[in-house]
């Protein structure tokens, strides 16, 4: 049935229609700050600020040090797409959160899929009560002692890194080089695999490693649903990882440790804690703690540690390359070190403070310290002053782990 006695004016209207109610329902919340009287930032319709990101563009960290310096302001709202997240500026104010009020804000505002176990077991998308419980018995992974296991391994790969930055002499990819040492690294002290990454080209683990952080359409679309629409996740059973990349990786862990497991060997490593947990009665009772859940763990170590290492070595490097008098200076450190005791040793390494301010000075300026928290899903209570979901900007990388 016609609206109108001409078809072009009924198709103009059911689009105005249509237009007007999906712009009312996209722009339904961008009064939620002007409301409560806190300052914000003027949203676009359908996208909120999240233009730049949500167009590829630049980065969340490049986008959050942009609004960052945008205000004077110690807190500020934002919309992404059409939902008003918190972002906590005054570095107190993040203390206070980060840490006093740590347990209202225990989890993520990323999404917890119930759909794919490997992801679902993964401590970085799991909710409390589940998170805090796997993160208490995991934490003994990184004691000072098990570091310190973990020295020699790392020094045996920067010895395969030094001779393969011997062989090939002039002009490298430097952020390529470094994943090449920290995937060869993670495997090594995780579970004590052997990625050949120096020795190979097409090592299985750098080319899982690529396609898990490289750019392409398919990550970066389900990568951003991840964090910004948990929903979508839910609905569309999105995978964080390319099914190929899980099942290579989800075999590799759970047949090193099956072997472990037959053999009884231990390798001192963060292998030996998960098969540790997988004979805790009460732990496999609480949590049905089995291999898929091990192997999740065991997954999701390789893939936060390996690409969060090499940015950060490459990003440092990168920054000393701009600097060639800092970049002797620390040379001298390295060279005094290595001239009283012969090599690096867990204990020079520990000492050299010119190296760590290097680390942590030029990795405030990555723009990667941030990290986020849902106060809708605060434990405990809620929280009595901040009730909206948060972006936390975190200052000098001061609670990167
Ligand atoms: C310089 C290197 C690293 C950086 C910058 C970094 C950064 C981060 C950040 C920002 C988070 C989120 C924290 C939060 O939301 O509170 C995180 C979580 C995590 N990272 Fe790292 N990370 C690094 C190295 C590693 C390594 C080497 C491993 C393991 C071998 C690792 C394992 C994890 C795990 C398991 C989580 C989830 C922790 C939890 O849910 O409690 N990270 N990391």
């Amino acid at each position: 049935m016609l609206l109108t006695s001409s078809w072009i004016i009924d198709f103009v209207i059911i689009i105005a229609t249509i237009s007007f109610i999906a712009y009312k329902y996209a722009t339904r919340k961008f009064d939620y700050w002007r409301k409560r009287n806190v300052y914000h930032l003027k949203p676009i319709p359908f996208i909120g600020n999240f233009k730049d990101v949500g167009l590829f563009k630049i980065t969340i960290g490049e986008w959050l040090k942009k609004l960052y310096d945008s205000t004077d302001e110690p807190y500020f709202g934002i919309f992404v797409y059409d939902e008003p997240h918190l972002v906590i500026k005054d570095p107190k104010l993040v203390k206070q959160i980060l840490v006093k009020d740590a347990n209202y804000f225990m989890d993520r505002t990323n999404a917890a899929p119930e759909h794919n176990q490997i992801i679902a077991n993964m401590m970085f998308f799991q909710k409390s009560p589940k998170w805090k419980a796997y993160r208490t018995k995991v934490s003994p992974a990184f004691t000072s002692g098990k570091l310190k296991l973990m020295f020699h391994s790392i020094n045996e790969i920067s010895k395969d890194l030094n001779r393969y930055l011997g062989k090939n002499l002039g002009d490298l990819e430097m952020k390529e080089v470094c994943a090449k040492f920290s995937t060869d690294a993670i495997a090594r002290c995780a579970f004590g695999l052997n990625s050949h990454c120096f020795e190979d080209e097409n090592s299985a683990f750098r080319k899982c490693g690529r396609r898990i952080f490289d750019f392409n359409w398919r990550n970066g679309i389900i990568q951003t649903a991840y964090f910004f629409r948990p929903h979508w996740v839910t609905w569309l059973r999105l995978d964080f990882f390319e099914r190929e990349v899980s099942d290579y990786l989800v075999d590799a862990f759970s047949s090193v440790m099956t072997h472990r497991e037959k053999t009884n060997i231990k390798g001192n490593d963060f292998l030996d804690l998960l098969i540790d947990l997988k004979k805790n009665q009460d732990f496999r009772e609480k949590f049905a703690f089995e291999t898929t859940e091990a192997t999740a763990q065991a997954f999701q170590f390789f893939v936060a540690g390996f690409e969060t290492t090499s940015s950060t070595i490459s990003y440092t490097l990168y920054e000393l390359c701009k600097r060639p008098k800092y970049q002797n200076t620390l040379r001298e450190e390295i060279k005094a070190a290595m001239a009283k005791d012969g090599d690096i040793t867990y204990e020079n390494l520990m000492g050299m403070k010119y190296l760590d301010m290097c680390v942590q000075a030029y990795n405030t300026e990555s723009k990667s310290g941030s990290t986020f928290r849902d106060a809708n899903a605060m434990r405990g209570g809620r929280h009595p002053e901040i009730q909206q979901r948060m972006i936390f900007c975190v200052e000098k990388g001061s609670f990167s782990t």
